[in-house]
């Protein structure tokens, strides 16, 4: 099955839960990012864990070995089930999120390629399959793949296997939910569920994909 994960940046915090409430018999998890944990603070994990359902800790993790490792402990102690790390500053600065992760008993996917346009710029060229075979070597739950570019997720499957791979670019960036589904562990959808009119019968739509 399919996954289908809600991205949830709306920013304020009552909205929010109550989003995250209406789509939750259609979703698997919450991937939660930077602009709700600024306006809600990082007790919105707490607020969101009655939904029994995976957070993920959208942090984008890109420092050094030692920074990365206690900005993981904060995110698995505010109660995030996953958390997802650059791998571009390196393998030790990925592995230091890996261990954090897995010490927790949670998990960690590595960016290796971004779905917006600008992302060929640097992605490109063979870097996007390095950061999957970093991913690999780190131990790294999963990775995250643009959905915006069914070619790409293709080639980076071959390298990572049987690992997930989640997969940002659905709807609003307009990747085909149809299409990417097939070839992921999970599509990861925002705007075209929280900025729609009802949000449940959104949410209920591109859960078809998860049969
Ligand atoms: P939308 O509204 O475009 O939201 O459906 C997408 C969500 O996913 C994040 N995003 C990414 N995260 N690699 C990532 O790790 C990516 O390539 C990528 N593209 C989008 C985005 O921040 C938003 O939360």
């Amino acid at each position: 099955m399919t996954e289908l994960i809600l991205s949830l940046d709306v920013l304020d915090r009552k909205r929010a839960v109550e989003i995250a409430e209406a789509a939750s018999p259609c979703i698997d998890a919450v991937k939660i990012g930077y602009p709700l944990v600024l306006a809600a603070g990082l007790g919105i994990a707490r607020d969101l864990g009655g939904l029994g359902l995976p957070l993920i800790a959208d942090f984008k993790v890109a420092d050094i070995p030692n920074t990365n490792r206690l900005i993981c402990e904060q995110v698995f102690a505010a109660g995030f089930d996953a958390v997802i790390a650059h791998g571009f500053t390196g393998t030790d600065a990925a592995r230091a999120c890996v261990a954090a992760a897995h010490d927790s008993g949670g998990a960690c996917y590595v960016v290796v390629e971004m779905s917006h346009p600008g992302a060929t710029e640097f992605f490109h060229g063979g870097t996007a399959e390095r950061l999957a075979n970093l991913a690999v070597d780190c131990r790294a739950d999963g990775i995250i793949a643009p959905a915006t570019r069914p070619d790409r997720i293709s080639v980076l499957r071959e390298i990572v296997g049987s690992k997930a791979i989640y997969s940002p670019g659905v709807g609003a960036q307009g990747g085909d939910p149809e299409i990417v589904a097939r070839l992921v562990d999970g599509i990861i959808v925002g705007r075209s569920i929280y900025e729609a009119p009802d949000p449940a019968v959104a949410a209920r739509e591109f859960a078809r994909i998860r049969r």
